[in-house]
């Protein structure tokens, strides 16, 4: 008799190729993209599912790992990880997996794209046109990029195809990383300065760090008020980084000139917020890596590390590698 497949939760948006390579290798539990599954799952599914596979919309938390005593891998559809408590999935035993590298070109396209709608005011210009506002009113101007300064907070991967977008632009890179050291790599373009100089300098301000507890709330009044009143801010990372009611007030009293944002502290965000009602930011609904080729690596990567993880063979991204190897019989058996 052929043993059981493991049964793994999926949680996210898998097209029928993919699906089917799931279904060969496992049993599984479908429910809809981005469910937070506390409470949710049939019993049965919850005490013997070794594997889920979701997307940072779902809260992998203690409670949750509690209710699956049977998981042993996590396979996130993102490369932040910030949804699932890495310290309950160690202390559980549980092997968490990401996807790095395929979102990085996509991500930092719409970051060079936000700095483009700030610079040249073209989500304002499109109202404006559509209005019939062009030759009636006088259209303001913008700023150019060439010969300005922008400034990277995290030269991370992502950090450094923005850092390479920017060049190609003609602007003068300058970088800042939290562990306080330069790039070794020798890959890395611009000059390191110390973090309040970023703040300081840059004409454009793109932040690439992760969320965790250190970074939570990093940039925040302080950061803003060194500022330069042109300056631009970015943020394709996450929302919680940034302290978003002290970012309104920055933003309504000019302390800076705008900001482009994709990610936000509550998502989706509330259109009644703040944040809505200014007229000096670009809002996008977390898009950074929606395009159909990266979401399709997305998945293809996540998938195969869901898959290779439950088949006892070492997934490509593993965030937590001490968790490496997991128990195999101890799922199948189950
Ligand atoms: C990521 O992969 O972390 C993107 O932000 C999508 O959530």
């Amino acid at each position: 008799m052929t043993p059981p497949k493991p049964l793994a939760i999926v949680s996210a948006n898998v097209p029928d190729d993919l699906l089917a390579k799931l279904e060969e290798n496992l049993e599984l539990h479908v429910v809809p993209a981005g469910t937070r599954l506390h409470g949710l799952l049939p019993r049965e599914v919850a005490q013997r599912a070794s594997g889920l596979l979701c997307t940072v919309r779902t809260p992998v938390d203690r409670p949750l790992l509690e209710e699956l005593p049977s998981l042993r891998v996590v396979s996130n559809v993102a490369v932040g990880f910030d949804n699932v408590s890495i310290e309950a999935a160690n202390a559980a035993g549980i092997l968490v997996c990401n996807t790095p590298r395929v979102l990085d070109g996509a991500v930092a396209d719409l970051a060079m794209g936000l700095v483009l709608c700030l610079a040249r005011r073209l989500v304002f210009f499109d109202t404006f046109t559509r209005d019939g506002r062009w030759g009636r009113t006088p259209a303001p101007l913008g700023t150019d990029l060439s010969d300005k300064t922008m400034g990277i907070l995290g030269m991370g991967r992502i950090g450094r195809m923005v850092a390479q977008r920017a060049q190609a632009f003609g602007m003068h890179i300058i970088y800042h990383n939290a562990d306080g050291r330069p790039q070794q790599d020798g890959t890395t373009f611009g000059h390191y300065v110390a973090r309040d100089e970023l703040f300081k300098s840059s004409d454009f301000l793109s932040i690439h760090v992760p969320l965790t507890p250190e970074t939570q709330k990093s940039v925040a009044q302080r950061e803003f008020s060194m500022m330069k009143k042109t300056a631009f801010l970015v943020n394709t990372s996450r929302g919680p980084v940034v302290d978003e009611e002290a970012l309104v007030v920055a933003l309504q009293n000019g302390s800076f000139a705008g900001a482009g944002l994709d990610v936000f502290t509550n998502e989706p965000l509330d259109p009644r917020s703040a944040l809505a009602k200014l007229e000096n930011v670009v809002l996008l609904p977390h898009v950074g890596s929606g395009t159909v080729e990266t979401r399709r690596a997305m998945i293809d990567l996540a998938v195969q590390n869901l898959v290779d993880a439950m088949l006892g063979i070492q997934p490509r991204s593993m965030v937590n590698a001490t968790a490496w190897p997991i128990n195999v019989k101890a799922m199948s058996s189950r």
